[in-house]
């Protein structure tokens, strides 16, 4: 596995690949690897001939008074998890490589962005124009035939094919499942900013989705699958920041399920964390966007 920090060496290392037409899978991760992305790693060495890993903490996706600074960095061992998995190269650059003096173009994807974690009363959309900005970025210098995301930051998958499908990238998005501890609780590199206590509490996560989807059969209104939720989430004494049910292709909000493919979606602050996690009920074209128990 090779290592590189220029977009230049990354352009270079890629160019026998592109040359001899064999396929390059992309998996973007901030670094801090759990077994999450372990998976999104190993369907790329699994399914195209080279597989891409970067790796980069990037500063225009967090806010003001977010956890950029401490979020966890570890390079030898994201390095280590990332060779077992079969990556072929990592490009993990420098802030100034990404953004160098004088920057000043973003990708944002409207609509989409203005809700959940995108409503501007809680992150704002800021923290989505920093993730479609840097997944332009990369998307452009790797350009891979697969890009690979996870389940559990749906809305950023939802948003990321969106703006692939408007720029005409070629990469065809991938969103493998969540994976779950062994209580259920969705694997995130934030999960290390829990105390021992709120460990205990955060499988209530899980099992409240689990809960809402129970009820979210056709016919039945959003409204009773979100408050089962609610009372599984009162249980173990968290107020969520948000707990709505969406469409899962457009995020337009549902209040009756219809067999159509629904989000169910919740974000909420256990002391210093706040986790996000999500189900989809109802019909779905794409396995990867199903919830696996
Ligand atoms: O999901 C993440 O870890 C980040 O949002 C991503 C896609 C790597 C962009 O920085």
């Amino acid at each position: 596995m090779r290592i590189v920090a220029a977009a230049g060496e990354l352009r270079d290392a890629l160019a026998p690949a592109r040359r001899e037409a064999r396929t390059i899978g992309l998996v973007p991760t901030m670094g801090a690897l759990h077994e999450g992305h372990s998976s999104l790693l190993r369907a790329a060495s699994a399914e195209c001939d080279v597989a891409v890993m970067s790796l980069f903490v990037n500063p225009a996706q967090f806010g003001p008074g977010e956890d950029l600074a401490r979020y966890p960095r570890d390079r030898e061992r994201d390095a280590a998890l990332a060779a077992d998995a079969g990556v072929d190269l990592v490009y993990a650059p420098a802030a100034e490589e990404v953004y160098p003096a004088g920057f000043s173009t973003t990708v944002e994807v409207g609509g989409l962005t203005d809700v959940l974690c995108g409503d501007p009363n809680r992150r704002g959309r800021g923290h989505f124009r920093g993730v479609t900005t840097i997944v332009a970025k990369l998307l452009n210098l790797v350009e891979p035939d697969v890009a690979y995301f996870g389940q559990k930051d749906a809305q950023q998958a939802v948003v990321i094919k969106r703006m692939a499908t408007d720029l005409d990238y070629g990469a065809r998005i991938a969103v493998l499942p969540t994976v779950r501890e062994p209580d259920g609780l969705a694997m995130s590199s934030r999960n290390a900013y829990l105390t021992p206590a709120d460990r205990r509490r955060a499988p209530a996560l899980h099992r409240a989705l689990r809960a809402a989807a129970d009820v979210a059969v056709p016919g039945a209104a959003a409204r009773d699958a979100l408050a089962a939720a609610r009372a599984e989430l009162s249980g173990a004494g968290i107020e969520p920041e948000y707990l709505e049910a969406r469409d899962a292709e457009d995020l337009s909000p549902v209040e009756a399920f219809n067999g159509r493919p629904a989000l169910i979606a919740l974000a909420a602050r256990l002391g210093d964390a706040r986790l996000i996690d999500n189900v989809v009920v109802g019909a779905t074209t794409d396995p990867g966007g199903q919830e696996n128990r």
